[in-house]
């Protein structure tokens, strides 16, 4: 037992504490050991009451019920490593259930993969748990295998804060009363467009670049039938922001395109009077990218709003400026903005990784303040 800072004594088991092989330790103590070193990644998150588990873990059902618990000790981390490799290397050959043998050697390489950061871990599925104006929904997202590195592949601190905040926005009423629809720039996985939906009972279209709309459109049917009871609907596009004025429909075919610049085949305008973003601002071009789509795509009534959360990324703080200047340009003021932390998932030997972002809403400058 080791004293905290903060007065508390947690237990930290150190690896010495751990079964070690040469005293050929049963498949149930290796499997249990393992299940105790799980590190679900911390933007899953947990609280103490048993009914708030909005963690569900694809990558190994059988565990999911261990790996949603919050582990009642702490791991040192120093040696762990080449306690896990040692058990990847080891035949086991005092352990007669090939299968048992297989299950110790699979989740060992997990704990090394969750080790080394998101990348190097297998595709999975997450459940998020957003709170909506009268209850909550369950959000399954689907996160491929990470092989190369794209982005838009796995869901990013900001896209969950966000989502956590839509309850509590108020959108000005349309008149018809109806709710607004919503378009999503760089939607990735979906989680904020998906949210949007459920929360607003909006209709969405999520949309993001050609390689990540396979994906998106996943989720987006995973999460039809929860999303439909909610009174949302959803829809999927490829939509690049260096093309800004077009944008091509992947669910209904990809022949289907529409243009920010003409009407609809019944005559009312493609604008969109809500336009979302989370994570959308980490390379010198993004700000006029994206400051270029919102112009494209946002409808001119007064009623109009963007509402978007980024992280504070030290490579990226004049990124966050330059957005607020073309924002500006266009005639956008922010209405309401706010900081707020939350975690992105594994960082490199589990640790957590803290991310502090900004979120704001932002509506047309009234004629008169121009
Ligand atoms: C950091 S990820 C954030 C994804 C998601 N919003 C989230 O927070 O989990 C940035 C997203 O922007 C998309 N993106 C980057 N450049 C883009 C462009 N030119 N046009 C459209 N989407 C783009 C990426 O594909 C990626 O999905």
């Amino acid at each position: 037992m080791e004293a905290k800072g903060d007065g508390h004594v947690a237990e930290i088991l150190h690896v010495f504490d751990f079964p070690q092989l040469y005293t050929k330790p049963t498949a149930q103590s290796l499997l249990n050991t393992l299940t105790l070193l799980t590190s679900a990644p911390p933007s899953w998150e947990c609280s103490d009451s048993e009914e708030d588990y909005d963690i569900s873990v694809g990558l190994n059902k059988r565990r999911a019920s261990a790996a949603t618990k919050p582990r009642p000790v702490q791991i040192n981390p120093e040696g762990l490593t080449r306690y896990l490799t040692s058990i990847i290397g080891n035949d086991l050959g005092w352990i007669y259930d090939d299968n048992m043998k297989e299950d110790i050697w699979e989740e060992a390489s997990l704990r090394l993969s969750e080790r080394s950061g998101r990348s190097a871990m297998p595709a999975m599925s997450r459940e998020f748990r957003v709170p909506t104006k009268s209850g909550r929904v369950d959000i399954t997202i689907h996160e491929p295998a990470l092989t190369e590195d794209n982005i838009g592949l796995k869901t990013w601190a900001a896209s969950y804060m966000l989502s956590k905040r839509l309850h509590t926005i108020k959108l000005p009423q349309s008149k018809d009363k109806a709710p607004p629809r919503m378009l999503e720039l760089g939607s990735g996985t979906g989680l904020v467009g998906i949210a949007a939906a459920a929360v607003f009972g909006s209709s969405v279209l999520l949309t993001d670049l050609a390689e990540i709309t396979p994906n998106l459109a996943g989720n987006i049917e995973d999460n039809r039938a929860a999303i439909e009871q909610c009174g949302g609907s959803m829809d999927c596009a490829v939509l690049n922001w260096a093309e800004p004025f077009t944008c091509q429909s992947y669910l209904r075919g990809l022949g289907q395109i529409e243009d920010a610049r003409n009407a609809t085949y019944n005559g009312s305008s493609p604008k969109y009077p809500v336009i979302l973003a989370a994570d959308s601002l980490y390379s010198p071009e993004h700000p006029r990218l994206l400051v270029q789509t919102i112009d494209a795509w946002l409808s001119h009534e007064s009623t109009a709003r963007v509402i978007v959360e980024f992280p504070f990324r030290d490579a990226y703080v004049p990124e966050l400026g330059d957005f607020k200047t073309r924002m500006a340009s266009i005639g956008l003021c922010v209405l309401e903005e706010g900081e707020e932390s939350g975690y992105d998932d594994w960082a490199s030997e589990g640790g957590r990784s803290e991310v502090r972002c900004w979120w704001s809403i932002w509506g047309r400058i009234p004629e008169s303040g121009r």
